[in-house]
């Protein structure tokens, strides 16, 4: 198993009968929906939220019942990927483009658990450019605005047309190389009108399942 698989399918060990489950976006999480796929036809019973629609497709193909966000009350779990974590388990999100559905449905849950491989550990968040996402209307003014606070904003692009979302919206992609106050970064981008929201996940990990030294670990906090 490569490290992807490695923490995918450990994590699907938290996900119990008659759990909602948030269902992750990316190559790590591709592994944990597989898995779960193979616990619901040996008589798991869960269901899905899935946080993309790429998501809902690799769901359906495995097996995994879906349920509309308005007919829950909760999430009992959420399992996701990174594109970079550090030691207090805040995340940069985003490299997909499903920040915002990722960032919904994680802040819903009861728990959130991030899977990452090895390569996604930081001292500092930064060096993953920044997704941002914005509405189409104004984006050049938005992508300004957010200029100001220090970084090159680049519109995410999909062969030569822009990346639109499943929102219907852009991707903006921020260098800030390294970022010093991550909650006033968050807070500083999402007042910017335009801006849908960002993927700092800041302070919302419960637990990381990750590979250290080439062993399967576990940090929570
Ligand atoms: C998608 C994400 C993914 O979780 C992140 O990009 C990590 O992806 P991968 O597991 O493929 O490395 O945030 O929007």
């Amino acid at each position: 198993m490569n490290e992807k698989e490695l923490v995918g399918v450990r994590a699907a060990e938290y996900i119990k009968d008659r759990m909602v489950v948030g269902l992750g976006t990316g190559s790590t999480a591709y592994y944990t929906i597989k898995k779960l796929g193979e616990l619901v036809r040996n008589g798991l019973n869960i269901k899905g939220i899935p946080t993309s629609e790429q998501t809902a497709a690799l769901a359906v193909e495995h097996g995994i019942k879906l349920v509309d966000f308005k007919d829950v009350e909760r999430i009992d779990v959420a399992i996701d990927g990174a594109d970079e974590f550090d030691a207090d388990l805040n995340l940069i999100k985003g490299g997909g483009g499903a920040l915002l559905r990722e960032k919904i449905i994680a802040n819903a849950a009861s728990a959130f658990i991030v899977i990452a491989d090895s390569s996604k550990g930081v001292n500092k968040l930064g060096d993953f450019p920044l997704p941002v996402e914005i509405v189409t209307f104004g984006a050049e003014m938005t992508s300004r605005k957010i200029a100001e606070l220090g970084c090159e904003p680049k519109l995410r692009l999909s062969g030569t047309q822009p990346f639109i979302t499943d929102n219907g919206n852009y991707i903006l992609d921020c260098d800030f190389k390294q970022i010093e106050s991550l909650e006033e970064l968050e807070k500083q981008l999402n007042m910017i009108p335009g801006v849908v929201e960002n993927g700092l996940f800041v302070n919302m990990a419960r637990r990381l399942i990750t590979i250290e030294n080439g062993e399967l670990v576990e940090i929570t906090r």
